[in-house]
């Protein structure tokens, strides 16, 4: 069976793909430096799928570190990139960080993968590229918009490096997949997200707040122009997210009418706005979460949703769960966190 490089495979997005790619018969190497996870993931993913992957903890810009993990494995056939630093308020304090860190893990990817005869790569992207974008839904084709910080500029230049390095390099094939908000943690709650110190994304606030670690929420603005005040976004389910990167690699693997460079929306095409997803967690689990209404935060967009048509199409892939699923998740894996 093929083997598919997982960078930044114990995080987030990269554990939850680690389980479906090894649930649909994959092989899979992770690499990660633990910079923002930790091997606890790599024991939920055993938990959940009876395989213990292996795991090098090597950081992906290290080309000597890399190059003795990749001889080791000579079956990989496609790169799922995930690793990279994702906190978009320290991106701004910390331009240089970023900047190093998701340009030469990128880079170094590359190098390797041409050296080695890799020739598929799927690249975890964001719909920060979009900006507040100028028609809802938003769509593949709609601009990009100069990014609001540098972590989101990274993703605009590595989307360009990907697409340079293709034109130059007619047996590379990629996936990029731009991600709307991902939620939740997967249904075992054996595997979830890990927020570095005070959360800055929504969801995990309000699970901690619920747990009782946080006094309260602030809900940043009531004075957009949305139904109720507040910001829209298009939340996604994890797991259904990690499902898309397996039938990404499926079709660079296998489907030869898949273009050289291929760029899908991973969205549910819905919109809810902060006070509704608030209300739907605290409906959902029965738990009060206290909140508050406190100014705009700086940088925001004030609406966007994606349009998924094209995944939903070309890729066959569908977001299926429901947004009380996915909270109900989100706050069991809060739950798993505290025993
Ligand atoms: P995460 O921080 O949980 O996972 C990223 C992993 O990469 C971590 O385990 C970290 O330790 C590792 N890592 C970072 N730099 C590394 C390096 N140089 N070498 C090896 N490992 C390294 O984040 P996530 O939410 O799972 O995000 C995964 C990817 O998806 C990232 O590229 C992120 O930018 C992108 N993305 C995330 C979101 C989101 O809201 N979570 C939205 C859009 C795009
Ligand atoms: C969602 C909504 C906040 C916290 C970020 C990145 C983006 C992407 C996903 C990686 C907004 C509101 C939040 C709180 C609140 N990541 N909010 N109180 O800003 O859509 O996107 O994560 O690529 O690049 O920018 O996600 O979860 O931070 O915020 O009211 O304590 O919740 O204002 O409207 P965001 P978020």
């Amino acid at each position: 069976m093929a083997r598919i490089l997982v960078t930044g495979g114990t995080g987030y997005i990269g554990s939850h793909t680690v389980v479906e790619l090894i649930n649909a018969g994959f092989d899979v190497l992770i690499v990660d430096n633990l910079s923002n996870s930790t091997s606890d993931s790599i024991d939920g993913i055993e938990k959940i799928t009876g395989v213990r992957p292996p795991f090098e903890q090597i950081d992906c810009s290290d080309s000597e570190q890399m190059e003795t993990a990749l001889s080791k494995y000579p079956d990989i056939c496609a790169v799922i990139h995930f690793a990279a630093s994702k906190a978009v308020g320290e991106s701004v304090e910390k331009p240089l960080l970023y900047y190093k860190n998701n340009l030469l893990s990128l880079i170094t990817v590359l190098e390797l993968m041409k050296k080695h005869e890799i020739r598929n790569i799927v690249f975890s992207s964001s719909c920060t590229v979009y900006g507040q974008p100028d028609v809802l839904p938003v769509s593949e084709t709609a601009p990009i918009k100069p990014a609001l910080s540098p972590y989101g500029n990274t993703k605009q230049i590595n989307e360009e490096i990907i697409r340079d390095a293709a034109h130059a390099d007619s047996n590379l094939k990629a996936i990029l997949l731009r991600y709307f908000n991902p939620i939740g943690a997967h249904p075992s709650a054996l595997i979830g997200e890990l927020p570095n110190g005070v959360p800055q994304n929504l969801v995990p606030f309000i699970t901690q707040t619920a747990a009782g670690i946080r006094k309260e929420l602030r809900v940043f603005g009531n004075d957009y122009d949305t139904p109720d005040g507040s910001c829209i976004r298009d939340y996604i389910n994890v797991v259904d997210l990690a499902k898309a990167h397996v039938v990404a690699v499926r079709r660079m693997l296998e489907d030869k009418s898949a273009e050289q460079v291929e760029l899908f929306n991973l969205g549910t095409g819905r919109g809810l706005s902060v006070l509704e997803l608030l209300n739907s967690f605290m409906k959902t689990t029965g738990v009060n979460v206290p909140y508050t209404i406190v100014g705009r935060r700086e940088g925001d967009i004030e609406k966007v949703w994606a349009n998924p048509e094209k995944a939903n199409n070309v890729l066959g892939w569908k977001a299926e769960e429901t947004v009380e699923d996915t909270l109900a998740s989100a706050w069991r894996w809060q739950q798993h966190l505290m025993q």
